[in-house]
């Protein structure tokens, strides 16, 4: 009975997390109608169609650009690689219609920097201050911190919440207690403390502070020393644009207290 519910529980997890970072999106055909009718999915995913009802249907692109006839029971599965709408119908019930949405690059990354820190389970349970900000830039700053630079795994002490290690096949969850708050120890460096200071500044930096030392390695605190540990050789390559966005992901993340006994990097 137990083990049902685990089951069922895991089961549940599953389900809930897949509009987090969902690859393939599902369409019912059934009682004569495509169910969601308009469907927003981000660059590259792909939509899987299921027909339900006992009769064939079609999934016709309005230009043709597509069409497959599906038998009672079976699916059709397309990915989508090109931004843009997709209006489609059923060829032999024309008033059968339906869409697909598919957002550009720049808004498939705000959407998945917006799911980790949104969608239930919280990859990253934590509520960002969205005052007198852009929630747009501050979600694509959680894209760059989260999805491409790993911030957190030199900047958060330990990177992930008890049980939910990834490394040890635990359901994946970042600690959000000390998020970015430092403390962690790499080759004798003990990483900086990256959330607001009082005044509300990430790091205690100003936004050309920021700049300039991910740019240069340049601590603005410590003059004439490169960080040493830090991968701003890599990071200052990137645009305006998305330093900015993370400056003000920092700006928007809860204040944290670096915790006294440092961690190993990955823990
Ligand atoms: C490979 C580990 C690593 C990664 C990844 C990393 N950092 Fe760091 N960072 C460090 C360490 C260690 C320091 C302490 C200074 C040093 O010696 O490099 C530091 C220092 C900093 C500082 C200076 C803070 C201060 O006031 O002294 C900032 C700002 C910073 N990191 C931002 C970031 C951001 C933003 C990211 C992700 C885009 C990031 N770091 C990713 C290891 C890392």
């Amino acid at each position: 009975m137990n083990r049902l519910i685990c089951f069922l529980f895991a089961l549940t997890v599953c389900l809930i997390s897949i509009p987090t970072f969902a690859v393939t999106a599902s369409v019912n055909i059934q009682n004569f109608l495509f169910s969601p009718n308009v469907l927003t999915i981000n660059l590259g995913d792909s939509v899987k169609w299921l027909n339900k009802d006992d009769i064939t249907h079609s999934i016709t692109q309005d230009s043709n650009l597509w069409t497959h006839d599906a038998n009672p029971g079976s699916s059709f599965t397309r990915q989508f690689n090109t931004e843009g709408s997709y209006s489609y119908h059923c060829r032999f019930h024309p008033s059968m219609t339906g869409k697909v949405v598919v957002r550009n690059a720049e808004q498939t990354r705000i959407k998945i920097g917006q799911d980790i820190v949104t969608v239930p389970p919280k990859v990253l349970p934590i509520t960002l201050n969205l005052k007198g900000k852009i929630a747009n830039t501050v979600y694509l700053g959680s894209y760059i911190v989260n999805a491409q630079s790993g911030c957190a795994n030199c900047h958060s002490c330990p990177t992930y919440a008890v049980g939910h290690n990834p490394y040890k096949k635990e359901v994946k969850q970042f600690n959000a207690r000390t998020y970015l708050a430092g403390g962690v120890s790499i080759k004798g460096v003990v990483s900086a403390n990256l959330t607001p200071d009082k005044t509300g500044k990430p790091a205690g930096l100003t936004l050309a502070q920021f700049k300039t030392l991910l740019r240069t390695g340049h601590d603005p605190d410590v003059p004439g020393q490169l960080l040493p540990v830090m991968p701003w050789p890599f990071f200052g390559m990137m645009s305006d644009h998305d330093l900015d966005a993370i400056y003000s992901y920092l700006s928007s993340i809860p204040k944290a207290v670096t915790p006294t006994k440092a961690c190993v990097l990955g823990q």
